[in-house]
Order: C-alpha cells, then structure tokens, then sequence
C-alpha cells in the first residue's frame, strides 16, 4: 500500500476533490494536491489531470486519483502517459479488481455521477487493493507494455 496519493481535479471535481483530501487521510494516507486550487469555472481538465499522470508514471508516486464531471477526460488524459494504467470506475468491483488483475494506477472520478459516500467506497477499494502478481495478469500487462512500446516506436 502507498503512503502518499497524489489527486487532480479540474472545476468539475474541484468540490469533490477538497472531501478526497478527508477520505484519504481518514484511511490514514498522506495526499499530495496538485490543483486545482481553487473553483475556476473556466480550468481545463487536461492540466490537472496530466500533472498526477506525469507523477505516476516518472514513479513518484504509485497511485493516484483524478476528478472531473465525468470522470472521462481525466481517463483519457491520464491514458496517454507511458506506464499510467488509469481507470474510470462508478462501482466498487472495477476499483478493486482493477487493481489486482491490471495492476490500475490511477483511478478516475466523474464528480457529477457519484456522490461522496459512494466515492469513500470507490476510493476505499482502490486504495486497499494490490495487483495479485498471478502470470495471467503479468502476461497481460506485458501486451500492454509491448503495445505501448510500438506505439512509441510509430511515433518516430
Ligand atoms: C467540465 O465542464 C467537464 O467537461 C469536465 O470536467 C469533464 O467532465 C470532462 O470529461
């Protein structure tokens, strides 16, 4: 389990982001915050979530959260970082699991579809969960670093 969990949030997470900040030192985490640092009606979502994307996948830190309304486009952001595996999860199966079968780093939230105590559950899972290491999930998530990998490649 982490020590510290990094979070993001443009306006559309912004309030829901300030209540992570309690759930997760409730579960006794520290949390890093990178923004946005006040509601601003007119931020991106791109900019907040690519800063805890960058920090996960440098290995600052091994889990993180982002928030938006949807929880959309701080997945997809977040997505386009090598070695970010970041999913969008509503329910409290998909937060844990995964975590344990595809190793999920960040865990991304629509602060316009859930509400707070559906989030502390959401958060609880992800945050408890650990990948289980098993060689079905090791080769998985060995296709995905070779899809990444060739997708750099295309890219030069
Ligand atoms: C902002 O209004 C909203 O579009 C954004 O937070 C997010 O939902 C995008 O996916």
């Amino acid at each position: 389990m982490t020590d510290t969990i990094i979070i993001g949030a443009d306006h559309g997470g912004f309030y829901l982001k300030e209540e992570v900040k309690g759930i997760l030192a409730g579960l006794g985490f520290q949390v890093t915050d990178t923004g946005a640092d006040v509601y601003d009606p007119d931020d991106d979502y791109p900019e907040f979530a690519s800063k805890v994307a960058a920090s996960v996948s440098s290995g600052v830190f091994t889990k993180g959260i982002i928030i938006c309304g949807s929880g959309v486009g701080a997945s997809i952001t977040a997505n386009k970082f090598s070695g970010v595996r970041a999913g969008l999860c509503h329910d409290s199966y998909s937060a844990h699991q995964g975590v344990e079968h595809d190793d999920m780093n960040i865990l991304c939230l629509g602060a316009r579809v859930v509400g707070i105590e559906v989030a502390k559950e959401l958060i609880g899972a992800f945050v408890r969960a650990s990948f289980t290491g098993e060689e079905r999930h090791i080769r998985r998530l060995g296709k995905l670093i070779d899809i990444e990998r060739q997708c750099l490649q295309n890219d030069t």
